[in-house]
């Protein structure tokens, strides 16, 4: 079975994780008719399932670089992102706006955070530098080893799996078809074009083609032409429960992070590997993953570990996002390589995304997450490479 279309705004998008199904709901409210999101397993099961759903633009920053302005302002869309998709769809995402906590635990770690909060605080990032004592009074759970701390007012967090279901149903009500299981081998180009994709078995036409691929992105063959390769950056997490919150805020130590729940689930994350495409959790992942939680938080020692797993994370060689054109085959979007932060830039992804396929607006953030970035003289095709 194959369809087809010679509608140019019809959209076909490969990868059913946040990046691929918040960019059709995006392109479906812009008014996009036809769209079909293509999946290799079942919907929202991979990296976006995996993940801690943290929207920490403020504790994660390194640098207030333009990665650092792009997270600030899809953190920023995310109360009117998670209202909306309550109204479209009567799924609470769980936007938590309780800010996370950045824990000194050792020497090492105040000297760490004492740096941190001088040139975060100059380069007007929201953040207090809280003492021992403020910090057990805002959260009585986290070690009395704890020196001091910092306070991001700013972050958030939200429930991944709901904003998956979410997104999911809204595909449902509005006509957005998903197939899954179909994996895309092959991208169909012809005279420098994208004319569809297809699988083992089926040929998808269409007039355009976003490649959200995650992790897997490079799997996927574009004829000759050589595309930016993404790296599977495993992530290992665990989860414990506890009968009440114990935690109101995201907590970090430079070891890892807490992430508690409304429920009572704590979340305890995460890995950092290159492991290729080996998804499984390994005993020292999880020992590591233990003794970082029980640094924070000591009084947990008794709880067991309720459920473990791993994702995978799409890394791209400057470990920034990949977002739009490719330049040498039209109407081929590219919206991959979110890496650590792919909840957390999932509305303005989708909303660049959408404004540049239908309106033809250009963001800056395009061009400074543009796929042509790593090949600066332009990208080539293998049968002209030396
Ligand atoms: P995915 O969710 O992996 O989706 C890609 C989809 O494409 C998959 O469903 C896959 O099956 C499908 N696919 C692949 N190949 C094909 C093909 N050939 N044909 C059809 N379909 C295909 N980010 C945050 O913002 N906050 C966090 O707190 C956070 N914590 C994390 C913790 C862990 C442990 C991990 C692993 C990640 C975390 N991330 C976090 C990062 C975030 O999960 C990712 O950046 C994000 O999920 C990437 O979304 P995606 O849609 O690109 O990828
Ligand atoms: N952003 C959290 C993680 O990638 O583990």
């Amino acid at each position: 079975m194959s369809f087809t279309s010679g509608k140019s705004s019809d959209v076909l998008i490969i990868g059913g994780g946040v990046i691929g199904l918040a960019t059709a709901r995006e392109l479906h409210k812009k008014g996009v008719s036809n769209i079909t999101i293509l999946e290799r397993g079942a919907v929202g099961k991979e990296a976006s399932h995996a993940a801690a759903g943290m929207l920490a633009p403020n504790a994660e920053t390194e640098q207030a670089d333009d990665f650092f302005r792009f997270c600030s302002e899809s953190n920023k869309l995310y109360p009117a992102f998670a209202a909306e998709l309550f109204d479209e769809t009567d799924i609470d995402i769980e936007l938590d706006k309780q800010g996370t906590l950045y824990l000194a635990l050792t020497e090492t770690d105040s000297a760490e955070i004492g740096r941190r909060f001088e040139w975060q605080r100059g380069a007007g990032i929201e953040v207090e530098h809280l003492s021992a004592r403020e910090t057990r009074i805002l959260e009585p759970f986290v070690s009395p080893d704890v020196r001091e701390s910092l306070f991001f007012p700013d972050d958030c967090q939200v429930e991944n799996r709901k904003l998956l279901h979410a997104l999911e149903k809204y595909a449902e009500l509005n006509n957005i078809q998903i197939r899954e299981n179909t994996e895309i081998k092959n991208l169909l180009i012809e005279n420098g074009g994208i004319i569809g994709a297809e699988s083992e078995t089926e040929k998808f036409f269409v007039g355009k083609v976003v490649l959200a691929a995650g992790a897997w992105t490079s799997l996927i063959k574009a004829e000759n032409f050589v595309m930016p390769q993404i790296l599977p950056i495993r992530g290992q997490m665990i989860e414990f429960h506890t009968a009440k919150r114990l935690f109101q805020r995201v907590i970090y130590s430079p070891r890892g992070y807490l992430v508690p729940r409304a429920d009572g689930r704590v979340l305890a994350g995460a890995t950092v590997e290159d492991a290729g495409f080996d998804k499984s959790v390994s005993r020292e992942g999880i020992e590591y993953l233990r003794e970082n939680t029980l640094e924070i938080a000591p009084s947990l020692v008794n709880l067991e570990i309720a459920e473990k797993w791993a994702g995978l994370r799409p890394f791209a060689a400057d470990g920034l996002p990949i977002l739009g054109s490719f330049p040498q085959v039209e109407n081929l979007i590219l919206a991959t390589a979110h890496y650590r932060n792919g909840i957390l830039l999932a509305p303005l992804t989708a909303k660049i995304l959408a404004e540049n396929i239908v309106e033809n607006k250009d963001s800056d953030y395009l061009k400074i997450f543009s796929p042509n970035r790593f090949a600066p003289s332009g990208l080539r095709s293998l049968n002209t490479a030396v």
